[in-house]
């Protein structure tokens, strides 16, 4: 759907401008008056950048700055003390703020009456909704200033994981940490939980003093450990930027302004396999403008971190499953460092927006290794995301209305249910199709610019299909047409037309695959001796969904996969294993399963597994021990899944 010019006006109204308003947002203002089709639009455009998964109303009263002032309690699981949040209030009729909580428990509200005093105010606490939590409703007559919230979380709270020693590597100490995206934020603090908000903070952090503290702001590596903490954030994030952890963590320089920390028997292993990360800074900086965080450091955890990686601002969150000791999986680190540009700087307005997040971030990612490592692996890399794509496309695991780059609202799902690989790949494949149909002297300083334009905002898929149109297409007339556009944006599945990553390697990796099935010779070690970690996913990818049990022992003579330290590999090979009956991989399978809780390699494990009663029950026995070392988000997967194989028909419990 086109918009007309007083979309951007009704954006400029409820996302008011941060430091960086746009030259063009601002002459709309002298717009022609409203006819009944653009108010139609706009009242549609609104409807766009509401965000269906929060209560917040940003709209009449929205929160620039936020301090914390927590105790970390190991014991109790609990994070406890005050978030005190500063408001600007836009609606003269405003008396209330409505935020969003999961599971805290609310101690008291209190309103700054100036001088550092404050006043108790009213307040409710809905019923929890399975999918967004509870709506905390304060009463603000006076329309203050500031809010305190003195609360406490739950020792279930959705956003933070609690390890115990046993579960640590240096098996001495504890440790905890956040993961807030999508909208876990709101189960550790009291919040407006919705990316179109944006705040500075501060906090101060009181922890055991063996525990170091860090926070997705300006962690100093040189900080004393003595359990008293303080960071400020002066840049102003979205909510789902907010993060902590604590433990026994150390700290090793990359560069000047990046390094890594760690458990401390793991700090160096990362700092070597990470010690590209300044390289990847000055070419993405050279790409797309100066980088803007101050520091870039990474927060290597133990392998129960559920996702590969989480791009909080200054300290990147990672697995350390891609520590595989020879850099073959450093483009995490490409991925979450791109989001400093796509997603941190500009960010999704709400989660149905979020390929503007992956989309983008997944196209800078593979602009970063094809720069550093050369354009063979970028291939290798596109060529393996656009053939998982494919699969889950045609094995219906992706509903055709969510096989499209502009998603309805996601209203009545949970935003962690609903992301795709259509967000990444999808929205990487768009943006390389722009690439190869403008050339790059045209289409990197068009995606510097809409980073730039936009930076420290919020925006729709909209508001980017709007820029698209004025800055790219209009300008270069004739090269893609609406039909093109309205496949990638609008369309399930991917547009015929779209273009095929095809690398070369892969080309001698399908013919070792080949002669094998057709002659049953397995490719001698002289050539796969040089694979890499990509050339072996794509030997697995391309196998049938079966193999004979002598063929499975065989290919597991020849290259051990089972209990491979590649969980890239692993992540293939056992499920393989599992839809062909190779019960010789069972043990270090779950094995793999309770060690690893990192939702990407272990959920087509358990998925495999559920399909026959036997498997299922297995799942169920690996389940029940692993549990306790999963956080609360693969719990939830995995419980999702089993159930639903026990059940099929009825929906998961959440
Ligand atoms: N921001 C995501 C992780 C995320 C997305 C968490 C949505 C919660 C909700 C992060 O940047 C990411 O995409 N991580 C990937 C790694 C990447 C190399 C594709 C992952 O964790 O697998
Ligand atoms: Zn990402």
């Amino acid at each position: 759907m086109r918009l007309p010019m007083l979309s951007l006006l009704v954006f400029m109204a409820v996302l008011p401008c941060m430091s960086g308003c746009s030259r063009e947002a601002a002459r709309q203002d002298v717009a022609a008056p409203p006819s009944a089709a653009d108010r139609k639009a706009a009242a549609m455009h609104s409807q766009s950048l509401h965000d269906e998964h929060s209560y917040a109303e940003p709209g009449k009263v929205r929160i620039t700055d936020t301090a914390l002032d927590l105790a970390i309690d190991f014991d109790r699981k609990q994070l406890s003390g005050t978030a005190t949040h500063t408001l600007q209030w836009l609606d003269p009729a405003a008396t209330q703020l409505l935020l969003d909580t999961r599971d805290l428990t609310i101690a008291k509200v209190e309103g700054a009456t100036g001088q550092g005093q404050w006043e108790p105010l009213q307040f409710a606490l809905g019923d929890k909704d399975p999918i967004l939590g509870a709506k905390l409703d304060i009463q603000m007559p006076r329309r203050n200033q500031a809010v305190r919230i003195t609360y406490t979380t739950s020792p279930d709270a959705s956003g933070l994981q609690w390890l115990a020693p046993s579960m640590t590597q240096g098996k001495q100490q504890p440790l905890m940490f956040s993961q807030s995206e999508a909208i876990h934020a709101r189960s550790w603090v009291p919040l407006q939980d919705t990316p179109a908000v944006r705040f500075t903070y501060r906090a101060h952090v009181t922890s055991p003093a063996t525990a170091m503290v860090l926070m997705s702001a300006d962690n100093d590596p040189h900080a004393a450990r003595d359990g008293d903490y303080s960071f400020t954030m002066p840049q102003a994030i979205p909510s789902y930027l907010l993060a902590i952890a604590a433990g026994d963590l150390v700290f090793e320089p990359i560069s000047a302004r990046s390094g890594v920390w760690a458990e401390p028997a793991m700090v160096h292993r990362a700092a070597t396999e990470f010690a590209d990360t300044e390289k990847m800074m000055q070419v993405t900086e050279s790409l797309y403008g100066p980088y803007r965080w101050g520091r870039y450091d990474i927060l290597v955890l133990p392998p129960s971190f559920p996702f590969g990686g989480m791009e909080n601002p200054r300290l990147t969150f990672a697995t350390p499953t891609v520590i595989v000791g020879d850099k073959s999986l450093v483009s995490l680190v490409a991925h979450e460092l791109a989001h400093s540009w796509s997603g941190n700087l500009v960010t999704n307005a709400s989660w149905k927006n979020i390929w503007l997040n992956e989309g983008f971030t997944t196209y800078v990612q593979g602009r970063i290794t094809e720069a550093l490592y050369g354009n063979e692996l970028a291939e290798m890399e596109r060529q393996i995301d656009q053939e998982e794509l494919a699969r889950e496309i045609a094995s219906g695991e992706i509903a055709p209305a969510d096989q499209v780059l502009a998603l309805p609202p996601l209203t009545g799902r949970d935003p962690d249910d609903a992301l795709s690989d259509i967000a990444y790949t999808k929205g990487a494949w768009f943006l390389r199709f722009l690439e190869q149909r403008f050339g790059r002297a045209a289409f990197d300083p068009f995606l510097r610019g809409w980073f730039d334009s936009h930076a420290f905002r919020s925006a729709t898929t909209d508001e980017f299909v709007d820029y698209l149109r004025q800055h790219l297409l209009a300008t270069n007339p004739n090269q893609v047409t609406a039909g093109e556009l309205d496949a990638w944006l609008h369309q399930p599945g991917i547009p015929a037309f779209a273009e095929r990553a095809r690398s070369r390697n892969f080309g001698i990796v399908d013919a070792a695959r080949i002669a094998w099935g057709a002659e049953g010779k397995l490719p001698p070690a002289a050539i796969t001796g040089a694979w890499s970690t990509q050339e072996w996913t794509h030997f697995l990818d391309g196998m049938t969904p079966t193999l004979a049990s002598d063929q499975m022992s065989a290919l597991d003579n020849a290259y051990h996969f089972t209990g491979t330290a590649n969980a890239e590999i692993a992540q293939r090979w056992y499920p393989l294993a599992v839809r062909s009956g190779y019960h010789a991989a069972d043990v270090a399978m779950a094995d793999f399963m309770q060690r690893v809780g990192r939702r990407k390699l272990i959920m087509p494990i358990y998925e495999a597994l559920a399909k026959t009663p036997e498997g299922l029950q297995f799942a169920d026995d690996v389940f029940a021990k692993a549990r306790a070392g999963y956080h609360p988000i693969t719990t939830a997967s995995v419980a999702a899944t089993l159930a639903k194989a026990r059940n099929p028909g009825t929906p998961p419990t959440p």
